[in-house]
């Protein structure tokens, strides 16, 4: 783990039991509001774009829109955003995934995008998995390229990354927590 992967991890809070007992929170606004950490971990996550071409970044609400916004300046590209049902007031294209408890459903504006843009998909993190692959699984619908998918942190044990691998799309993280 290189100095700069270790400072960012370190930013990063945990809070016990919370949002229910026996959850490991891990708390990015720590992170947020650490000058130095917040633009490492920016640079961290488009470093591997520089000198390809991206057209646009996908961030998933809500946490997904801090870094991707920063992302899409650092790369100059679009933003495009992924929202939770009911939010994007024109046409949408919608995915459901289920929930532990329940389902949810996110959506994406149809003109979003392109087909056969390059598009890179962010959140702060990834757990199960179910909301990032609900969002290829929409970026896909549009025909999007996924180049890849990026998160500030993975929590392997829960195998998201593996079952987004599954979907044929190149993860990244930054940082990954054992124990949740
Ligand atoms: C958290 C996190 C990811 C998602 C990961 O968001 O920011 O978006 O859960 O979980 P998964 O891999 O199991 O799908 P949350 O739904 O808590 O909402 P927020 O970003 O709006 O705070
Ligand atoms: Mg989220």
């Amino acid at each position: 783990e290189s100095p700069v992967i270790s400072d960012i991890k370190a930013a990063i809070r945990t809070i016990p039991d919370y949002p229910k007992p026996g959850i490991m929170f891990r708390d990015i606004t720590t992170l947020l509001g650490d000058t130095r950490a917040f633009r490492r971990t920016v640079d961290e996550l488009v470093n591997p774009y520089a000198g390809s071409k991206v057209d646009k970044i996908a961030g998933i609400e809500a946490r997904g829109f801090i870094v991707g916004g920063a992302m899409a300046h650092q790369l100059s590209a679009g933003f495009v955003p992924i929202r939770k049902k009911g939010k994007l007031p024109h046409q949408v294209v919608s995915v459901a995934y289920a929930l532990e408890y329940g389902s949810d459903e996110i959506e994406i504006h149809a003109d979003a995008l392109v087909a056969g843009e390059r598009v890179v998909l962010v959140d702060d993190l990834i757990a199960t998995g179910g909301t990032a692959t609900a969002a290829v699984e929409l970026l896909r619908k549009l025909g999007a390229d996924v180049v890849a998918c990026c998160f500030i942190v993975d929590l392997p044990e829960l195998g998201g990354a593996e079952r987004l691998r599954g979907l044929g799309v190149e993860v990244r993280s930054l940082v990954a927590f054992e124990g949740h």
